[in-house]
């Protein structure tokens, strides 16, 4: 019994690995393989591609590594996609790590002398790099050394390794949480945004041909439309919308099936999923409008204070439904009118 149960044990926990592990979701699989590879097929962000290609042909003109490079923007605007890009482009290996992935100084430093001149070393979500780490970071990044310390106590002694010249390319979400002497090593620091429609259209048009599924033009509007600025979602539609036509339709995508396989799926015309709504009625029907603390918010509606941060508030910052103040959060006039709920002046908060 005890074994059995042992081994059982064992497997839920595989089996929920294997959940969160994104390599065995078949979507994520998708994803990966629609990553553009080069920076001619990424569409839109069209700043960033120009002045990644200037540093890029810079630098490949004087044979040299590419000066470290540090992507910010909310999740799902291409952070990932660009690093492997710019390997790419450069012609270079990547190696891929994550703050969190990087526990003890030691880990780095067995990363770092298994680089090769010219590698680009990704490291997803920097932020959450921690402190002993990043001490080891800064001289590497600057110096193209690794100090060791050897030995302990009186006889310990420093040595000084040379690293050969790399690149780290470093995502994140929060730039806020990035150090500042971390920061000041990356020597360009590109700010993804949202997309705007011409470009989601253009991204689930690309992913529709590579996924061959037919997709009528107000098909790609509509799912372009709805899918918040951001390819992950657009990509994410696409596959539901292409399930539900061919369920519950002959398999082409027209802007009809679009809209009533969107609306089943609860994503209205601006994009706004459950969460969504669900963040602005709690402000508007529990707390008056506002201000109202984070934590309050994702409380009341059982989510994680960072996915709201991070994925839920900046779309809403965008789209003018939420003002951010010192005393918490505010849900504007355009919120309510979005949601169809009754607005007045008096009963709201007065901000300074
Ligand atoms: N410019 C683009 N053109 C076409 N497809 C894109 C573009 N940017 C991203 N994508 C697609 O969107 C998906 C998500 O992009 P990516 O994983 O790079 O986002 P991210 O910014 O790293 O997100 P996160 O912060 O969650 O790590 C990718 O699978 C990619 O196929
Ligand atoms: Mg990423």
């Amino acid at each position: 019994m005890y074994q059995w149960n042992k081994q059982y044990n064992r497997h839920m926990a595989d089996s929920r690995q294997r959940q969160l592990d994104p390599e065995a979701r078949p979507d994520d699989r998708v994803d990966n393989a629609l990553r553009p590879q080069k920076l001619a097929e990424l569409i839109g962000q069209d700043q960033v591609k120009e002045n990644l290609s200037i540093l890029i042909a810079a630098a490949r003109g004087r044979g040299e590594a590419l000066d470290h490079v540090l992507f910010y923007g909310p999740p799902g605007l291409g952070k990932t996609t660009l690093a492997h890009v710019v390997a790419n482009e450069m012609g270079v290996n990547i190696k891929v790590t994550s703050g969190p992935a990087i526990e003890r100084a030691g880990d780095l430093a067995a990363i770092l002398t298994n680089l090769r001149a010219g590698d680009v070393l990704f490291i997803d979500e920097v932020h959450r790099l921690g402190r002993a780490v990043e001490e080891v970071l800064y001289p590497a990044m600057e110096d193209f050394a690794l100090d060791i310390v050897i030995g302990k106590g009186p006889s310990a002694r420093s040595i000084r390794l040379k690293l050969p010249r790399f690149t780290v390319v470093g995502a994140t979400t929060r730039l806020a949480l990035v150090t500042a002497p971390l920061r000041a090593r990356f020597g360009a620091v590109y700010r993804l945004d949202y997309y705007d429609l011409e470009a989601m259209k253009a991204v689930v048009a690309r992913a529709a041909k590579l996924l061959d599924v037919h997709v009528e033009k107000g098909g790609v509007e509509e799912i372009g439309r709805r899918a918040r600025g951001t390819p992950r979602v657009a990509l994410r539609l696409l596959r539901r919308v292409r399930d539900y036509a061919q369920v519950r339709a002959d398999g082409t995508v027209t802007q009809k099936v679009a809209k009533e396989a969107l609306d089943l799926l609860q994503v209205d015309p601006l994009g706004l999923d459950d969460v969504d709504r669900r963040v602005l009625k709690t402000i508007i029907e529990k707390y008056s409008g506002g201000p109202v603390g984070l934590n309050t918010i994702a409380a009341s509606i059982s989510e994680e204070q960072d996915t709201i941060m991070d994925v839920v508030e900046p779309y809403l910052l965008q789209l003018g439904f939420l003002d951010r103040t010192p005393q918490g959060r505010v849900a504007t006039k355009s919120a309510y009118e979005h949601l169809g709920l009754n607005y007045t002046e008096e009963g709201q908060p007065r901000l300074l």
